[in-house]
Parts: C-alpha cells; structure tokens; sequence
C-alpha cells in the first residue's frame, strides 16, 4: 500500500520559535502526503495580500504577540474542513494557547480521516535558549517557494538567493532581535502549558531539536507511525 493511500489524521507539532517547526512540518508533509498547515504562513500570507485578517493581525505579528482567537480560530477551522485534509495534516503553529488546544480537540471530535477517527500525535521538538536565538537571526526564507534557510547552519549555495528558483531570500520582520524576545516571552506564557495539557492526557512525543534536521525529521517519523496505528480509536 503507498502512504498515500492510507490515513495519517492529525499531527500537531508543538516547539519555541525557531525549534525547527518548519523546516520538520515540510518534510514530513511531503514524506506522508498531507498538508502542512501553518497559521503562521497563512497569517503572513494575508498580511501581504492586504485582507481584512492581515490588516487586523498586522501589527499583533510585528510586536511579537499572539493573534487573537476570533481571528485564527474561524481561520484555522476554514483551513482544516478543505479536501486535502480528509487523510489527515500535519499543524504547525497551533495550537498555542489551552484555549486553541480544547477548541482543536472538541473539532477533531467530529472528524473522520478515510473514514477512522484519530486522536492527535503531538510531538514536542526542544531545542535550548541560546540556540534558539541563533536560529531566528540567522533564518532566511524564500519569498517565492518558502523555503527555509538558515545562515549558520543551512545556508544556500550562493548567498542570499534561493537554490531552487533563484528569488532574492528575506528576513521575517518578526526575527529581529526586540521582536524575537517578545515571542519567546509569549511562547514560556502561553505556549508551554501545552506540553503539560497534552503530556496529561498520555499523547505527547518529546525530541531532542538539536540534532540534525535529518535526525529530527527520523525521530518524527518513526513517532508518528508509531503512534498512528495505535492512535485510531
Ligand atoms: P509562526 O510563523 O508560527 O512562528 P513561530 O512559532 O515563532 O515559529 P517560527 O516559524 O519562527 O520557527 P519554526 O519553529 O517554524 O522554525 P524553522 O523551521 O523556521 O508565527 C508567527 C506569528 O504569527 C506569531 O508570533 C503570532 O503573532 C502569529 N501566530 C501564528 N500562529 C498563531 C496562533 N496559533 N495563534 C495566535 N497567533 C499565531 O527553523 C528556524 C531556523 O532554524 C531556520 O533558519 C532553519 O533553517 C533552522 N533549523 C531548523 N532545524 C534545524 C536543525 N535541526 N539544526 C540547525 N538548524 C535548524
């Protein structure tokens, strides 16, 4: 049977900025043929198409602070009952909050994947503080195809353009320094519960973050196929 052809359900990933989320959520998209589910793009994405979501969610983003619920919870919803998310998807960026995760639970309580219900394979990636912080600074992304880049530890071959369409890569206006340590803020405060929400209810997988992104992305595979048999109820 090809993975295609089979139902991964949900998978969230959970991690500080910068932990790799991702750089991860991409592989392991491509990897089981599910979508990445991002609602950091997806903001982003509506803050350069000039929608009313990205006009309101603009300036909360640049300060480094966590979009209000009104505003990414109909998003996320919206996002989430497209077709391509009938055998499963992989969350990146939500939930955030408690409140996101008891809204997320009560969603998937009403979902089918290929017709089984799946619980959610959650799956921490630590990564330490200092690391963290370099590789925010050091992130450049491709505009064009969303690729990620690191100038550290990932750069590409020539400096400063995209190795697989040639577009001139940029810095995320929210990866300069002051900003970066607002989120980091917001991440301890509201983010970190999670690991305790989710380690209670017996469905959370920690992995080590600073290994290499090859090791990471094997530590998550083998989690989430481990998990996705027993994970159906
Ligand atoms: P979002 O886009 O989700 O940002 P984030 O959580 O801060 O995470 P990042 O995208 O910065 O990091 P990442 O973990 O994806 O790391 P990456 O793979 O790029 O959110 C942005 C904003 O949107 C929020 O601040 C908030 O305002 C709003 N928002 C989003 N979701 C929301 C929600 N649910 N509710 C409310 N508001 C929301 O990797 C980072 C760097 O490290 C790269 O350069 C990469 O090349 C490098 N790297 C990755 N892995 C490795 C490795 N193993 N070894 C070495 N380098 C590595």
């Amino acid at each position: 049977m090809t993975e295609s052809a089979i139902a991964v359900g949900p998978v969230v990933l959970l991690g500080a900025p910068g932990a790799g989320k991702g750089t991860q959520a991409k592989q392991i998209a491509r990897r089981f043929g599910i979508p990445q589910v991002s609602t950091g793009d997806i903001l982003r994405e509506n803050v350069a198409q000039g929608t009313e979501l990205g006009r309101k969610a603009r300036a909360v983003i640049e300060r480094g602070e966590l979009v209000p619920d009104d505003l990414v919870l109909p998003m996320v919803a919206e996002r989430l009952t497209q077709l391509d998310c009938e055998r499963g998807f992989i969350l990146d960026g939500f939930p955030r909050t408690v409140n996101q995760a008891e809204w997320l639970d009560r969603f998937l309580e009403s979902r089918e994947f290929c017709g089984k219900k799946f619980r959610p394979v959650v799956i921490n990636i630590k990564v330490g503080y200092n690391q963290l912080l370099q590789r925010l600074t050091g992130r450049r992304s491709c505009p064009a195809d969303q690729k990620i880049y690191n100038i550290y530890s990932q750069p590409p071959k020539k400096e400063g353009v995209c190795d697989f369409c040639g577009t001139q890569l940029v810095q995320r206006k929210d990866d300069k320094e002051e900003v970066i340590s607002e989120r980091l803020k917001s991440y301890e405060r509201q983010t970190l519960p999670l690991v305790d929400y989710y380690r209670r209810q017996g469905r959370l997988r920690e992995i080590d973050g600073e290994l290499s992104v090859d090791q990471v992305t094997a530590e998550m595979i083998s989690a989430i196929e481990g998990s996705s048999a027993a994970g159906s109820a």
